[in-house]
């Protein structure tokens, strides 16, 4: 019976990890190919006007991929011109692919450009922050992810 698990669990990797392989080098074929440009062959983008999305969670930047999307006719939940046309014909396995490969790759920080703009935030970051802040900052910082503290379900329990 054993040696029966042992085999199946053997055969599922077998199975599973030639379509993950495929899944990532696609995705970095599409960061290759097009994200490059602006963000980066690592996503340590150069040009301030973009992002950089090197070593952010992969749940992060797999909501924001979504959210460029609009979803059922309705704007995206995050407006960008630029990203919605990125996003527009990248499926939902590509989308967490490039999550992954971003999120993988080294964030390599810069000092700011904006000597105003950076003492302004060390400012903000230095006062103490504002009631309605701390009522609940999971909520303010996490990802919506299904299952994690800061998401709300999407089909509640029957009570
Ligand atoms: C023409 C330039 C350009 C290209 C190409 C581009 N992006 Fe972007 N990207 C931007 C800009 C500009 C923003 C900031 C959008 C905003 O917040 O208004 C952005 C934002 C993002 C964000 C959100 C980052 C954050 O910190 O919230 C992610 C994730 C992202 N891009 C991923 C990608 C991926 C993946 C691709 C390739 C499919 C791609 N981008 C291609 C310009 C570009």
């Amino acid at each position: 019976m054993r040696q029966l698990l042992v085999l199946s669990a053997v055969c599922t990797i077998a199975v599973v990890l030639p379509a993950a392989a495929q899944d990532a080098g696609k995705a970095q074929g599409i960061a290759a190919q097009v994200c490059a440009a602006c963000h980066a062959p690592d996503g340590n983008s150069i040009a301030p006007a973009n992002p950089k999305i090197a070593g952010q969670f992969p749940e992060y930047l797999h909501k924001q991929l979504r959210d460029f999307k609009p979803q059922a006719g309705k704007k995206p939940a995050r407006e960008s011109a630029v990203m919605m046309g990125m996003v527009a014909n990248l499926s939902e396995v590509d989308m967490k692919g490039l999550a992954t490969y971003y999120g993988g790759q080294s964030l390599r920080p810069a000092a700011a450009s904006d000597k105003e703009l950076a003492a302004a935030g060390q400012k903000l970051r230095a006062s103490p922050p504002a009631p309605a802040a701390t009522a609940r900052p999971e909520r303010a910082c996490r990802p919506s992810i299904p299952g994690s503290p800061g998401s709300t379900p999407s089909t509640s329990p029957p009570s």
